[in-house]
């Protein structure tokens, strides 16, 4: 396949309009214009502020002219001490043009630490919906809250946990760790049973995702939820990407859910990017024509906030089981899968490792959280289990290996095949930090040396995990915090589970594998982070459907971890 090539990504990008405007005016300096000057506009997807830091804040709209042979709009923003705008603390104007579907970004700067701020953008005889934003505090040891999110499909439901977080009201940021669209068609992934919900994919936007026209489609489509139109409103977002907002099991060139007759990768990856650049409220730290994404937020003493990306800029190809499997005669290859898992392959890539380091190294906060996609703790699952015909036998073969494990532990003698499948273990997810061992070990010896207290959260699965994490030698390096999927189904879907089934494999899996300590498998919903000077808790919070509007939140998991 085709490596990147940094021209071919700035060819595509030469079309890109306006970028992001930079207000540095102070008070009084700038003003949001006179009306007639302003374009007559709709803002149907709502606003949005994100990526905080003490003195700045990034605004975002999307605002499409009333007359469509207009191509560039002009717009005033304003940005103010209340939620009745009669303290102006800055306004100022902005443009932008079909180029970058009319989304419009305002970094405002020289603003206050630790402070609110209203906001909202102005046509000429319309006015935004207004938000609520915070700057991040400078200096001292302030308790924070976090909402974290991730895997939100449009098709699979409402978004009742961002409506949820969004009645919130001390939520200090959102923390979106990506799969915030999913690429998929209709009859796709998670799509059935969606029309009878009404939430079908338009017939202009039905198909797998391909272009830059189909993506912005897709964030057009997500912007109309209510819940995720009222979480932005609510709070600055900081988010990363994770594969579906390119594809499937993506990696640095390619992607499982990428054939080669479905045109150039990297093409498709730069019109994904683009539009997630367009559409989500961040400012990437090497500006929108740029894939680095990583980038770290300082909350005052308390969190050093690590966002990675483990996707794009540097991961090598995941493994998969089914290369290792003799066609014929079915037998693994357990020497030649070792010896390429312990090979040197990259999640994150070199750079990005060595930028982490760094930042670990320099960080005198109490806390610093990594905010990725993947698990990161080991998630060893009896082998016996991979080896089930058909997927109907995997969660009873998990339930009595569990009951023999505990035997075990109670000092039961067991017979040779029985002890097998309690200690023959094998990770279930190459594509997550499992299948890069060399890294996380390399990861976890930098956070040990430099004496660091570890925070890991994350996305991905579709459920809520909370594991120890350890060295290969055992020792203790921090904990990790993974939260449930908005929508997306999760294993009870994949394991075709019902409630009960469900609670009582979670229960049993802590004791199948080893640095687990709570799972949740078939409850959609996402997961609050407290920080303090003690501690780091946890909060899951899970929702009784995404079926309807209607929800209630119908259960609460809390784990604290006081540090090393
Ligand atoms: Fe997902």
């Amino acid at each position: 396949m085709k490596q990147f090539n940094r021209r071919d990504f700035l060819k595509l990008f030469a079309a890109t309009g306006a970028a992001v405007t930079v207000s540095t005016a102070l008070q009084g300096c700038a003003s949001v214009g006179k009306a007639s000057e302003r374009s007559s506009v709709k803002f149907d997807h709502g606003v949005a502020s994100g990526d905080p830091t003490s003195n700045a804040i990034l605004l975002w709209t999307r605002a499409v002219p009333e007359n469509s042979a207009e191509k560039q709009v002009t717009l005033g923003w304003e940005l103010a001490a209340d939620e009745n705008f009669s303290s102006i603390i800055r306004s100022g104007t902005a443009t932008t043009s079909a180029s970058r579907d009319y989304t419009v970004k305002v970094d405002v700067t020289q603003l206050s630490p630790n402070q609110r701020y209203y906001y909202r953008f102005l046509g000429k005889n319309s006015k935004s919906p207004s938000g609520k934003t915070q700057t991040l505090p400078e200096s001292g040891l302030k308790p924070l809250k976090f909402a974290v999110f991730s895997c939100s499909n449009y098709p699979a439901g409402y978004f009742n946990p961002y409506s949820e977080a969004a009645r919130d009201d001390s939520i200090d940021a959102v923390i979106h760790l990506g799969d915030y669209i999913y690429e998929y068609g209709a009859g796709g992934y998670a799509t059935q049973g969606s029309q009878e919900i009404g939430r079908g994919l338009p017939e202009n936007n039905n198909t797998e995702l391909f272009t830059l026209t189909d993506y912005r489609r897709r964030y057009a489509l997500y912007r109309t939820d209510e819940g995720l139109q009222a979480l932005h409103a609510h709070a600055p977002f900081i988010a990363v990407w994770d594969d579906h907002e390119i594809s499937n099991d993506t990696w640095k060139n390619g992607a499982e859910n990428h054939q080669e007759d479905e045109g150039s990768f990297i093409e498709r990856r730069a019109a994904a990017v683009q539009a997630y650049y367009e559409w989500l409220p961040i400012r990437p730290p090497q500006g929108e024509a740029n894939l680095t994404i990583y980038r770290d937020f300082k909350f005052g003493d308390l969190v050093d906030l690590i966002m990675l990306d483990t996707r794009i800029i540097g991961r090598d190809k995941q493994l998969n089981y089914d290369d290792y499997r003799d066609a014929e005669s079915g037998q693994f290859n357990t020497q030649k899968f070792q010896q390429d898992m312990s090979s040197d392959r990259s999640i994150m890539g070199k750079k990005q490792l060595q930028w982490l380091v760094n930042k670990l190294n320099n960080s005198s906060a109490r806390w610093q959280v990594l905010g990725q996609q993947l698990l990161m703790g080991k998630m060893n699952f009896p082998a016996a289990a991979f080896a089930a015909d058909d997927r109907s036998k995997v969660t009873p073969l998990l339930l009595q290996i569990a009951e023999l494990k505990k035997r075990l532990q109670n000092g039961e003698e067991l017979t040779a095949q029985q002890k097998a499948m309690v200690t023959q273990v094998t990770p279930y997810n190459l594509d997550a930090w499992d299948g890069y061992p060399i890294e996380r070990e390399m990861l976890y010896r930098a956070a040990q040396k430099a004496n660091k207290q570890l925070v890991v959260i994350a996305g991905d699965t579709h459920n809520a995990w909370h594991s120890e994490l350890r060295s290969s030698d055992g020792a203790h390096i921090g904990m990790e915090f993974a939260t449930s999927s908005v929508s997306s189904p999760g294993m009870e879907a994949y394991l075709s589970l019902d409630t009960k089934t469900a609670e009582q494999l979670a229960k049993a899996l802590p004791t199948l594998i080893e640095d687990l300590k709570y799972t949740n498998l078939h409850q959609r919903g996402y997961m609050n982070l407290f920080a303090s000077e003690d501690a780091v808790e946890a909060e899951w919070v899970f929702v009784d459907t995404i079926r309807s509007k209607d929800y209630r939140v119908v259960n609460k998991h809390r784990a604290r971890y006081t540090g090393s």
